[in-house]
């Protein structure tokens, strides 16, 4: 792992591999290692980075308040310390994916390519906000465990609970190893979000939208809708996955991702 001095924070990544750059950002309350599948197999090819966003994995919260756009903000000047100014491929998930849209709609410039992974455009409703306070507030007085309880039976599919025990336990110790402080921060972050919806259209670039076919927290139809608003994006169901499809399916998860970087490489979609 390494770390890149942002100011009032070191943020710490897997930085692995040669070649064009790809953007790994991790979904809420977890860190880069959510990507291990996607790190390990894609960095034979490419240079992948994947960090851990402010206030999780080993980087820390620092000051101020977070925002999407916040994050979105530390990814660009990660790039800038790591002295890349080529075209990035984007991928994240979740909240991830809402960084993305920031990111996008910032730093447009620095963006090749999309991979938008279980995630979504609209905004929080007032219930769903009134949850995530409610949630920062018992994780702030009991510790991550609130998050844990309140996440992991989302997070993951039906068959999951099956096929993949270690992986479900491997990402509660995830959580529990994140600070209260970082996962109420990125909880308020979220409540805080805009819609994004009526930016999709203006998305000008090859965009992979994938989501788990079981995600109960991005359904299949809500992503459908969102790669049926961005030109051209090709839309990918990833069977037998909840809403980490890249760590409960890696096989067709970057296999997808394999196709959808190689039509890029061969120019089919630039
Ligand atoms: C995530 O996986 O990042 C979260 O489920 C996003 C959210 O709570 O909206």
């Amino acid at each position: 792992m390494n770390t890149v001095g942002l100011g009032d924070i070191e943020m710490t990544l897997e930085d692995r591999g040669v070649g064009r750059v790809m953007l790994f950002v991790h979904g809420f309350p977890l860190d880069h290692s959510m990507w291990q599948a996607q790190i390990d197999e894609l960095s034979r090819d490419y240079r992948v980075l994947a960090p851990d966003l402010r206030g999780f994995g080993a980087s820390p919260l620092g000051d101020g308040e977070v925002t999407m756009r916040r994050y979105a903000d530390d990814l660009a000047l990660l790039l800038n310390r790591l002295d890349i100014h080529e075209k990035i491929i984007f991928c994240g998930l979740s909240m991830g994916g809402y960084i993305a849209w920031q990111f996008w709609q910032k730093y447009a410039v620095r963006v090749a390519a999309l991979v938008v992974c279980d995630t979504r455009a609209g905004a929080d409703t007032p219930e769903a906000r009134t949850g995530r306070a409610m949630l920062a507030a018992r994780v702030l007085a009991n510790g991550p465990r609130a998050a844990a309880d309140a996440m992991l039976p989302k997070l993951f599919g039906p068959e999951s609970e099956h096929s993949h025990p270690a992986a479900i336990a491997a990402t509660r110790a995830v959580i529990l190893r994140n600070s209260a402080a970082g996962i109420a921060a990125a909880l308020e972050g979220m409540a805080k979000r805009p819609d994004v919806t009526d930016m999709l259209g203006g998305i000008a670039i090859p965009t992979l939208v994938v989501v788990g076919e079981h995600d109960a927290i991005s359904p299949p139809a809500e992503m459908r809708g969102i790669a049926d608003r961005i030109p051209g994006a090709e839309f990918i169901l990833i069977p037998g996955a909840g809403h980490m499809s890249p760590l409960e399916n890696p096989r067709d998860f970057n296999a997808a991702l394999h196709r959808f970087l190689q039509r890029i490489d061969s120019g089919d979609l630039e």
